[in-house]
């Protein structure tokens, strides 16, 4: 087969990663854990052909940025490594997403995740899900956390082959649900690159650390249990803490909006309330508002009467990246 078409979920993630120990083999500094969003997706097709000089990328029907096109060209470079050393065939891929782009969806999780699934199928490779992980890894660390279904763990490691991806709990484990309010839709101003880059230069980078590591029993374990209350007061706090993170790096970042905070406040107050919804916020203005699937559709309603809200995109725990029949082109 020389073209495939894989389709991906952006995933959330519920202890964040933020930081890494190796920049060029994307280590994280901490584990994380995350679940994928099953409206959220990245659909990626690749077709080697040994008729271009050179790969050609299409992303949301335009050529893409000379930058993104080098990342792209890295990635498949790793690919046409495995594939054997004759493999010099360049690459036509084209791309789609189901949410906008840059903001705080993480599109370039699904998007490394497709691609690499994809890639890999049309290079005739079939490599088993652990090496899928740490191939995605290397294009975009949260990339590896879209490889497998439903709520997954990433491991941190010192080496590339121990920092895997792995299923905790299947999609249909648990009815969670995650409602972006969409307040947002520019290309946010710092990338999640530079952020992870900047961690060190926070005060308070070991503080958060240790605080991540501690949460990552209480995360597994409340979806293990299905604990909604459990995963959402410490998923809201680590949410906080990586923020406070990023503000306090040097120079300070700050994702959050006016209407971020409004969310902030609306949610908590529905939770004074009795109503059960916590937030979590990636490297965006946009918030995550988890939800158990009884209270979705009047989560969603009161989300979307809020001022400053565009959208709303209403998730359920999603599958992994898998291959499609539908190719772009
Ligand atoms: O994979 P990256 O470099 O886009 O980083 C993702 C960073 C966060 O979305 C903020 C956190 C996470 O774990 O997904």
């Amino acid at each position: 087969m020389s073209k495939a078409t894989a389709v991906s979920c952006a995933n959330i993630a519920f202890v964040k990663y933020w930081g890494r120990k190796d920049d060029a083999l994307r280590l994280p500094l901490n584990s994380s854990i995350s679940m994928n969003l099953d409206a959220a997706t990245t659909t990626t097709t690749v077709e080697f052909d040994p008729a271009l000089a050179a790969d050609e990328v299409v992303i949301e029907g335009t050529e893409t940025t000379a930058k993104a096109a080098a990342r792209v060209s890295e990635h498949l470079d790793r690919i046409r490594a495995l594939a054997g050393d004759g493999f010099d065939r360049r690459a036509r891929v084209v791309s789609r997403n189901s949410f906008p782009m840059g903001t705080g969806i993480a599109s370039s999780a699904s998007a490394f995740a497709a691609l690499t699934v994809a890639a890999c199928a049309a290079a005739g490779l079939d490599p088993d899900e652990r090496t899928l992980t740490i191939l995605a890894r290397l294009g975009s660390g949260s990339a590896c956390r879209s490889i497998p279904a439903g709520f997954v763990e990433w491991h941190t490691a010192d080496t590339s082959a121990d920092s895997v991806a792995e299923q905790i709990a299947p999609p249909d484990h648990w009815d969670l649900r995650d409602l972006i309010a969409i307040v947002q839709t520019a290309h946010k101003e710092t990338e999640s690159s530079k952020g992870h880059q900047l961690v060190q230069a926070s005060p308070f980078a070991g503080a958060r650390l240790e605080a991540a590591e501690r949460a990552l029993p209480i995360i597994r374990q409340a979806i293990l249990a299905r604990d909604f209350e459990a995963l959402g007061e410490e998923t809201e706090q680590e949410a906080i803490r990586m923020h406070a993170v990023a503000m306090t790096s040097q120079p300070s970042v700050l994702y959050w909006s006016p209407a971020t905070v409004e969310i902030l406040h609306a949610v908590r107050a529905w939770r004074a309330s009795g109503l059960p919804a916590y937030c979590t916020i990636d490297a965006g203005a946009n918030v995550h508002v988890l939800c158990q699937g009884a209270d979705a559709a009047r989560i969603e309603g009161d989300l979307r009467a809020l001022p400053g809200i565009q959208d709303v995109i209403a998730n359920r725990p999603g599958p992994g990246t898998r291959l499609s029949d539908t190719h772009l082109f």
